[in-house]
């Protein structure tokens, strides 16, 4: 009998839903998939970019941060939206999940924790596990509408803490980081001696303007090693054409050794394809296009949810500024898996909030993506088994 590693023992036993959608699936009714995050099934703008017009698109150059002119490509994207960049300081990866990996391979040894989000995006927990890492969670506390709670963060950090993730905006709560919170969150890192972990994924996505709000910790002069990261998969749209970056920060000494370590885990797997790097410019040149016809769906999605509730409704859509989703915040009873065992029947798809560890109170989370036509075809039974008749 083979053995394996405990780390890729994880359950796969299918949730209630998941058997539900499966079953709805194998009878071939029709589902409103309020649950559908990927940017390329919902209509929106592809790229008018042929990977294969370059010269040189079969050549094989192994850097192992990605090619010069990739780089600083990239560099200058970065700039744009904010501090000066240095593209010597970009570092390509295949995706942000694997540019998590390194992350994790260059700060961790097994049994060290980097600290995560809750509510969030479950990515870390799995990247860390199987690093023999361990994900412990700080709370973003409901009252400050999901934004970062420093004091939070710094109780949670132990002898075996190597960094902190940030993700700015949540995912899926839409709240941005703060300069305030920017700053405290740099000095705790700084005493602690952990590096600052920023996924800026959605960062492009605001749908409002704030005083103050962050859009990227990258190029800022911050007392602390810090990773910013993001790539095509948002930025763009485009999840398949496999190119994010991460930026190494802070002070000189512990980014140049950062980035000198990276370059050993970078070399060791040359992951990023030629033909991609080559089109970059191309790309990041339609991702304005890509973005504003994002936006447009986006808000007009949350206007939609917005209107569609009831003024007296036992639920609430939860305040945000950015993203791709919408979390609702629903009675206890009878709680998230029933509501959406419930939507389900009446051919509605939304995830539960446990998926995203909210922990105290029920939510629902909507991708906002869908085209017009199914999210307001979607909102009717919405509105009716959430607004279930008094009495
Ligand atoms: C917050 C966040 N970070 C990272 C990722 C992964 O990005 P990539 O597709 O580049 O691996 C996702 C994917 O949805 C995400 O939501």
């Amino acid at each position: 009998m083979s053995r394996f590693s405990l780390r890729t023992a994880f359950p796969r036993t299918p949730n209630p839903l998941s058997q539900a959608v499966a079953l709805r699936h194998a009878c071939g009714l029709p589902v409103l998939d309020l649950a559908e995050t990927n940017p390329t099934r919902v209509g929106l703008p592809p790229p008018d970019v042929d990977l294969g017009v370059h010269p040189g698109v079969f050549d094989y150059a192994p850097e192992p941060f990605g090619l010069p002119s990739a780089r600083e490509a990239v560099a200058t994207h970065l700039s744009q939206r904010g501090a000066s960049v240095d593209a010597a300081h970009v570092v390509l990866s295949a995706s942000t999940s694997e540019a998590y990996g390194w992350l994790l391979k260059l700060l961790c040894d097994p049994g060290d924790n980097v600290l995560v989000p809750a509510p969030g995006y479950p990515l870390v927990d799995v990247l860390a596990r199987l690093e023999g890492v361990h994900a412990r969670s700080y709370r973003l506390p409901v009252v400050h509408g999901f934004g970062l709670d420093v004091g939070r963060v710094e109780a949670a950090i132990d002898a075996r803490t190597r960094a902190v993730v940030v993700v700015n905006p949540g995912n899926p709560t839409g709240h941005f980081l703060h300069e305030g919170e920017l700053h405290a969150l740099a000095d705790v890192c700084a005493r602690h001696g952990l590096a600052l972990i920023s996924d800026e994924v959605f960062s492009n996505f605001a749908w409002d303007a704030e005083e103050g709000r962050v859009t990227s910790v990258a190029g800022r002069p911050l007392p602390c090693l810090t990773f910013a990261l993001s790539g095509l998969s948002k930025v763009a749209g485009l999840p398949g054409l496999k190119l994010s970056w991460l930026h190494v920060g802070g002070p000189s000494h512990a980014r140049d050794e950062a980035l000198a370590r990276l370059e050993d885990v970078a070399d060791a797997v040359l992951s990023v394809s030629t033909p991609v790097q080559l089109a970059l410019p191309a790309l990041l040149a339609h991702a304005p296009r890509f973005q504003a016809a994002l936006l447009k769906r986006v808000k007009g999605n949350r206007e939609r949810l917005i209107q569609a509730r009831p003024a007296d409704a036992a639920w609430d859509v939860v305040p945000a500024h950015g993203g791709w989703s919408a979390v609702l915040r629903i009675p206890h009873h009878p709680g998230e898996e029933a509501t959406c065992l419930r939507l389900l029947e009446e051919g509605v798809r939304v995830q539960p909030g446990y998926y995203y560890d909210f922990g105290g109170g029920a939510y629902l989370v909507l991708s906002l993506l869908p085209t017009p036509e199914v999210f307001t075809a979607a909102l009717v039974p919405l509105v009716r088994v959430l607004s279930p008749p008094a009495g």
